[in-house]
């Protein structure tokens, strides 16, 4: 049996900038994980695959599976990377901690954690430039313009700068901070945020693209705070940004609940994270007061809370 594991993750700033050329930030939460296991398995000819995934319902064989099912189209993806189309009979189950749909990542990291299990099984291990870039390939269903930082850094599992077109770099942390993560319980899929955006920029081009420029501005001082250590600045940087989020339409009145309640308790700054519209919202805090501010958010509604420490 081969098993492998990929994180979630959360963007600290500069989502749907990121989209149209923008700079962002992301760092992986290794609290939450997919899982995948793949095994050899006793069929009757060689290339069938079995697809469970108890999590969502699904129990499949992958002949049987619509080809642009995402899990059908990576498996597929990785066969044809490693060029092995008639592998010996496998069962791939998948596994996630990831809540879906809230802006963690839960889709990208299920697709890396199938590339690196089934590779890894198949004798071919492939490098994380190529896996990031299968990933993407199955990000493109879930939404037609991916920047491609999700699976990038879903994938390489270490806090990014991204730019589209450029090769990811790797923050050094100077100091670590402690976030804490937290839930509308609203279920928002990315691609309904990042086209909601495309309509106003496309309505908008010149506002939108100022806005977008802030937020890049913004994301080049919150790494150079990263990276020196100045834990101080990225609170009020996160509410910079959390304006420039609401000025694109994608905050919600559930998250704005979330990030009153958290700034309220203490946190040095509030943002949502991700797509918006729904999914999680993040702040930053003194570890000291971390309870404080989980426990307002609860009583603001939050429907999960987890605190993660940022690090290299
Ligand atoms: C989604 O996690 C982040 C967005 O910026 C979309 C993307 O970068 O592809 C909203």
């Amino acid at each position: 049996m081969t098993t492998a594991r990929a994180p979630g993750k959360i963007i600290l700033f500069g989502e749907h900038a990121v989209v149209y050329g923008q700079p962002a930030i992301a760092v992986p939460i290794h609290q939450v994980s997919a899982i995948v296991e793949v095994t050899s398995i006793s069929a009757s000819r060689l290339g069938v695959i079995h697809v469970e995934a108890p999590d969502i319902g699904l129990d499949s064989w992958l002949h049987e599976m619509d080809q642009d099912q995402p899990l059908a189209r990576i498996i597929h993806l990785t066969l044809n990377e490693i060029g092995i189309h008639d592998p010996p009979a496998l069962g791939i189950t998948i596994s996630s901690s990831i809540p879906i749909a809230s802006g963690l990542g839960s889709g990208t990291a299920v697709s890396v954690a199938i590339i690196r299990s089934l590779s890894n099984h198949l004798g071919q291990s492939l490098p994380l430039k190529r896996q990031s870039e299968l990933a993407y390939e199955v990000e493109k269903i879930h939404h037609g313009t991916p920047s491609g930082i999700d699976n990038t850094v879903v994938t390489y599992a270490k806090p990014i700068f991204y730019k589209r077109g450029c090769d990811p770099e790797i923050i050094s942390i100077g100091a670590p901070f402690t976030l804490i993560i937290s839930d509308t319980g609203v279920q928002s899929p990315t691609a309904v945020a990042v086209e909601k955006v495309r309509r106003g920029w496309q309505d908008d081009p010149n506002i939108y693209e100022s806005l977008f420029d802030e937020i890049g501005r913004l994301v080049l001082q919150a790494r150079y705070s990263m990276e020196r250590g100045q834990v101080n600045k990225l609170g009020p940087l996160m509410d910079q940004n959390q304006v420039l989020l609401e000025a694109i339409h994608v905050n919600s009145p559930p998250l704005q609940a979330l990030i009153n309640a958290a700034r309220e308790a203490g946190a040095y700054g509030a943002k949502l994270s991700g797509a918006g519209l729904g999914g999680n919202m993040i702040a930053i805090v003194d570890p000291l007061n971390a309870h404080a501010v989980e426990k307002a958010l609860k009583q603001a509604g939050a429907v999960s809370t987890l605190t993660t420490e940022v690090i290299e």
